[in-house]
């Protein structure tokens, strides 16, 4: 298939471009910041540079490449510092995942694409009630925190937005496998605590394993929503001193409650304390998706080095 990659220079773009070349498409990737088209080229794909805030720039590269896919992977998270606020960290990536997902929709429905696969995510999002696993069908969280309200609504603005134009939207875990993943610089430092109980699930995805599943969604998935995450969702107390030791960093200090809600705000709590995780089931059973990493326990370690049980460095 011709295929536009939105977002092929980043995190999940950079894996994604050779599997799917690998796998025989012509791709074409998009990039937003300049000195990116060597990158984009070096992965096998024809570079273009496109802002997807723009509906000419997005129109205009649409109709003009004619692609029969595309898959949406723009974010503007690098470099950004995460406050109490989680929506002013995301307000631009909100940005891209509302009017972004919406022009790139209507350009491809004037060009006639016939697939489309957007970057989703499923961590954080359930609703706080019953197990701690949730499927795509189960309903979403109906009162986030107050500082992340927008960033939850931009969520649910692309997963509705592409489904009901017949495409596939994929929540993902959190991303880990890059050496400059958003977690390991705080967890190294040790400023990265476990949080009370530290009881609330986190689902997470090597970048490897999520480009592999997003290849599967754009062959042969049916329009609807995916969680693209591993097997073992895990609470923030079994998780957090894993990634810890697999970094060689000493093991996470422990803090209450009062006092994470009073220093990085009531929104980390929750997912410390409250978050449910995802399951993969439909993945497996639809895409046919196998797991190189089936648990963070292997995932951390290839992707940082160390055995997870490695004594921590003094
Ligand atoms: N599920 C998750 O856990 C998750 C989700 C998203 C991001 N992250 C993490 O956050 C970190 C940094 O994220 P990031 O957002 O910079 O992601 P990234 O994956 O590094 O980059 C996102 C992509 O979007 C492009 N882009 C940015 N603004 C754009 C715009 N206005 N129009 C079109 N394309 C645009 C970028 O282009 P240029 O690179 O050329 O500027 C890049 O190709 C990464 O480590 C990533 O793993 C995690």
């Amino acid at each position: 298939m011709r295929v536009l990659v939105v977002g092929a220079s980043g995190a999940i773009g950079a894996r994604l471009v050779p599997q799917l070349v690998d796998r025989g498409h012509e791709v074409i990737g998009t990039f937003r910041s300049a000195g990116n088209a060597g990158r984009v080229r070096a992965l096998g794909a024809e570079p273009i540079a496109l802002d997807l805030l723009s509906a000419r720039a997005v129109r205009q590269a649409v109709l003009e490449n004619g692609p029969e896919a595309i898959i949406h992977q723009a974010t503007a998270l690098a470099g950004v510092r995460f406050g109490r606020s989680l929506d002013r960290s995301f307000a631009p990536t909100n940005r891209l995942r509302t009017e972004g997902t919406d022009v790139l929709l209507a350009a491809a429905r004037e060009a006639g694409v016939r697939r489309f696969v957007a970057q989703s995510f499923a961590s954080y999002r359930y609703a706080r009630e019953g197990g701690p696993v949730k499927t795509e069908d189960d309903p979403l969280d109906p009162s986030p925190p107050a500082m992340a309200r927008e960033t939850n609504a931009a969520m649910r603005h692309l997963d509705q937005a592409v489904t009901e134009a017949g495409g596939i939207a994929l929540r993902y875990g959190g991303f880990y496998g890059a050496a400059s993943d958003g977690l390991v610089k705080p967890v190294r430092k040790r400023q990265f605590p476990i949080i009370g109980s530290g009881g609330g699930i986190s689902s997470f995805i090597h970048l490897d394993d999520a480009a592999a599943a997003t290849v599967l969604a754009l062959e042969h998935g049916r329009a609807g929503i995916y969680n693209i995450v591993d097997d073992e969702p895990a609470p923030m107390r079994d998780w957090l001193p894993a990634l810890a030791s697999a970094l060689g960093a000493k093991p996470p200090r422990h803090i209450p409650e009062w006092l994470a809600g009073l220093v990085a705000g009531q929104g980390m709590v929750m997912m410390a304390v409250g978050s449910r995780g995802a399951s993969n089931a439909r993945a497996k059973r639809e895409l046919g998706w196998t797991l190189r990493y089936p648990s963070w326990r292997q995932g951390f370690t290839a992707a940082y080095g160390q055995p997870e049980s490695r004594p921590a460095r003094a």
